[in-house]
């Protein structure tokens, strides 16, 4: 989604302005055109030249610059950007931004755009708190800029607190929601659940399934990058929260039930991507169960309750079915026996396809029974596929409010 986008990047005077070239370089790899704009003062901390490199495009620092290839190169960075992010922002450019000072190229690019401004402060707690500083984050708020972080830890000045600049990662998922603000799903609200749910069988012991997340947590990211409100009800992960999304975390299937329940009472769309259990121990016993003595073990596992088929009502719902054989018949079978809009069937035999991959091979399978067989994706392709069919269908039903 940042392919040949226009992103202006203004960096100020903060030691984390070192982050910002790795911030460029991610962005650049993404396909994204970042500008750079400089203020004086962020010169001190890193080179013009790295950043130059990195992006392979000319930095802006000069306001007067009479070198420059744009005319009028304060109206024309602005104009082109689809996004303006400031990372790091100083406490002395965010007051500048509250005041619409435009004294330099990243004050002046802020004041002239019409695209949506993020703006991440980075510096020591101290300044990060005061009243001043806090008083001018309100006013950006006010006036619809985004603030992403800072992020709590270990300050420059060696002190612990509120004041670093947030993860690239984090920042790359502010400037993509800010980009999929007017999206196909703008307006929708989308349930997400993701990994594998895992039944206790002792307090140290459970039943569970090789789900990583990988699959739900995509689809997350995805529908936020098109507009849409996401939860995301996922069971525990090595994966961090995209950014922008709801996070509810659950364990077992029984939590996931009432999380996407309650989720879902105003949603627009489900789509269950998680691996739930279909069974579960009758009663999880309250000390470890020890080996000594014992021969063997039998379990004794009741049903889970059925997620899909408990969440009823006008919403989109789509399941997702993985299989080792007759991957199909059961794709097929699932979608009429829970009623979906859509089942995507998950071929987990196939390389690259299925558990903790970062790559997936499905057919989509909709209402009609229509199959659309994809070729092996990136899961968040994937995703984007599956969620090009849920935006048709909620078109179909309706305008977003
Ligand atoms: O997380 P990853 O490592 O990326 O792996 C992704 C995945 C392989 C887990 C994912 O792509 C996938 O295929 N998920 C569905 C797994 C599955 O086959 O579930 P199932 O056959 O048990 O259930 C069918 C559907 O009913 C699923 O949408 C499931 O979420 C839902 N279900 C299942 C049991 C239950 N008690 N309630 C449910 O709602």
């Amino acid at each position: 989604m940042l392919q040949n986008r226009y992103i202006a990047l203004g960096i100020t005077g903060s030691i984390a302005a070192y982050k910002a070239a790795d911030l460029a370089s991610k962005l650049t790899q993404a396909g994204a055109r970042v500008d750079v704009l400089m203020t004086e003062a962020a010169t001190h901390f890193i080179t013009p030249l790295t950043l130059r490199s990195l992006t392979g495009r000319q930095v802006f620092i000069d306001m007067f610059d009479p070198t420059t290839e744009l005319a009028e190169q304060h109206v024309e960075i602005a104009r082109r950007a689809d996004a303006v992010i400031v990372a790091p922002a100083s406490a002395t450019t965010i007051a500048r931004l509250a005041q619409g000072l435009a004294d330099d190229v990243v004050s002046l690019t802020v004041l002239a755009t019409e695209a949506p401004v993020l703006v991440a402060p980075a510096m020591d707690h101290q300044m990060y708190e005061n009243a001043a500083t806090q008083a001018n984050l309100e006013t950006l708020r006010q006036r619809g800029y985004t603030i992403v972080g800072p992020a709590e830890g270990r300050l420059a000045s060696g002190r612990m607190g509120l004041g670093r600049l947030e993860e690239t990662e984090v920042l790359i998922g502010a400037v993509k929601q800010a980009l999929g603000r007017r999206g196909d799903l703008a307006g929708r609200r989308v349930v997400v659940s993701a990994g594998g749910t895992q039944e206790a069988i002792d307090p140290v012991r459970f039943v569970g399934n090789h789900s990583s997340g990988k699959m739900g947590y995509a689809l997350a990211e995805a529908a936020r990058d098109r507009g849409a409100e996401v939860t995301l009800v996922t069971a525990p992960t090595a994966l961090a929260c995209p950014y922008g999304v709801r996070l509810v975390s659950v364990q077992s299937a029984r939590e996931m039930r009432d999380a996407v329940v309650a989720a879902c009472q105003d949603a627009d769309a489900l789509i269950m991507a998680a691996a739930v259990a279909d069974f579960q121990p009758g009663e999880a016993a309250e000390q470890k169960i020890r080996k000594a003595g014992k021969k063997g073990l039998t379990l004794e596992l009741v049903p889970t309750p059925d997620i899909l088929s408990e969440v009823r009502g006008d919403l989109v719902r789509v399941g997702f079915k993985a299989e080792s054989r007759e991957l199909l018949e059961s794709a097929r079978e699932l979608l009429r026996r829970k009623q979906l809009d859509l089942v995507v069937a998950n071929d987990v035999t196939a390389a690259g396809s299925g558990f903790a991959t970062d790559t997936n091979q499905v057919t989509i399978i909709d209402a009609s029974g229509q199959e659309e067989a994809l070729p092996l994706l990136p899961k968040y392709d994937v995703a984007n596929r599956v969620l090009d069919r849920v935006a048709a269908l909620l078109r179909e039903r309706g305008e977003a409010p």
